[in-house]
């Protein structure tokens, strides 16, 4: 029904004539007609309002052609929905005035009912799925609850999450209380997704490398797993954990569709922990879209070569970055279509 289905074809493992492309954060950050509409539009009334919403879907699709779309929106609305107040500053970031550190606030964290809470997402994928004309697949996303947590506790972005840490190691059961609602409300917000029309879920893994192996499978792959197995007959699922190869042979044990890679690794070290037996996803320095357009093209080169073209879904390691130049974009994304 897809008709460019290169995205679906490499989540299943078949063999393609070259991997898709597309790059995480594509929507909403560097382009210019984003940010015509940033200047008039805060960013919870994009996200809450369809036609805004879907409209910055769909606007890379329309100037590169990846092979697949990722619905503008945050993993933020989740705590939202729940009943944590989040703001997003201007260049500053999320903001949360009143962070989750107590059993108390715990218990005053609700699991919601997602039709009332958001279903102006449901309305955005609709209407995106309407404007991209069954073109390319849809991809919707969600927070790991880790990663979640680590906005809920902390307040705020942080180079370390050492107050999220200390509220796992201090109140652990607390941790846990918490990072089950979260995932509850996940896994029923991502059902809803893919019934309004998402192809593909990703779970962004952003901060799950700051935790030690142990900690990883305790405070963060567990309830991961959870999402994955709650989706797999649903939809594919991808599971992006940034900074967290140490897990990827406990990852691949899993029903995840696809794993997605930072470049902190190489492509062989990440075939042999998931034993050439997954398809990967990544993993291209996003600064390195510096870089010339040239060295773009030989770097995406030779990153295929080595993952292999099979398998493979060929993104950056993390989010493309807001002041990446706009040839250089088109570069990565030409380097993947003219793969030989
Ligand atoms: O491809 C896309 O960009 C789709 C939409 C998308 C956004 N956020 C829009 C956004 C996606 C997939 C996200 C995911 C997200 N949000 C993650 C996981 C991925 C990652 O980058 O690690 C995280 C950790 C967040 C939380 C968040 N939201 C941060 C840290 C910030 C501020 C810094 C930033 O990234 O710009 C946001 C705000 C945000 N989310 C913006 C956009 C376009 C920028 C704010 C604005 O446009 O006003």
């Amino acid at each position: 029904m897809i008709k460019n289905d290169l995205y679906l074809r490499a989540l299943k493992g078949e063999t393609v004539e070259r991997p898709p492309v597309w790059m995480m954060r594509q929507a909403g950050r560097y382009l210019p007609e984003f940010m015509e509409l940033k200047k008039k539009y805060d960013f919870f009334t994009r996200c809450q309002t369809p036609e805004l919403a879907s409209e910055i879907t769909v606007q890379p699709i329309r100037r590169y052609g990846m092979d697949a779309a990722i619905l503008f929106s945050d993993i933020l609305v989740i705590p939202q929905a729940m009943n944590i107040d989040v703001e997003m500053k201007p260049n500053f970031g999320p903001y949360l005035p009143n962070p989750v550190r107590s059993q108390k606030d715990v218990d005053n964290v609700i699991v919601p009912n997602i039709d009332e809470t958001l279903g102006y997402v449901m309305e955005a994928i609709k209407l995106t799925k309407e404007k991209l004309n069954d073109e390319v697949p849809l991809i919707g996303f969600a927070g790991s609850p880790w990663t979640i947590l680590c906005y809920c506790v902390q307040g705020q972005g942080s180079k370390t999450y050492d107050k999220a840490k200390k509220f796992c190691f201090t109140q652990p059961q607390v941790a846990h209380q918490l990072l089950q609602k979260i995932t509850d409300t996940t896994i029923a917000y991502l059902k809803e997704k893919v019934k309004a029309g998402c192809n593909a879920v990703q779970i962004f893994d952003s901060w799950g490398g700051m935790l030690s192996p142990v900690d990883y499978q305790e405070f963060s792959w567990q309830y991961i797993n959870q999402i994955i197995e709650a989706l797999k007959d649903d939809a594919p699922v991808i599971a992006f954990g940034k900074g967290c190869w140490f897990a990827l042979e406990e990852m691949a044990n899993s029903n995840a569709s696809a794993l997605g890679v930072d470049w902190t690794i190489t492509a062989k070290n990440a075939r042999y922990l998931t034993r050439n037996n997954v398809t990967l996803q990544g993993n291209l320095d996003p600064t390195r879209l510096y870089s010339s357009p040239a060295k773009i093209k030989e770097m995406v080169k030779q990153m295929i070569d080595e993952f292999g073209k099979d398998k493979y879904i060929v993104n950056l390691g993390h989010g493309i970055l807001p002041d990446i130049p706009l040839e250089n974009a088109e570069a990565f994304i030409e380097a993947v279509k003219n793969y030989k």
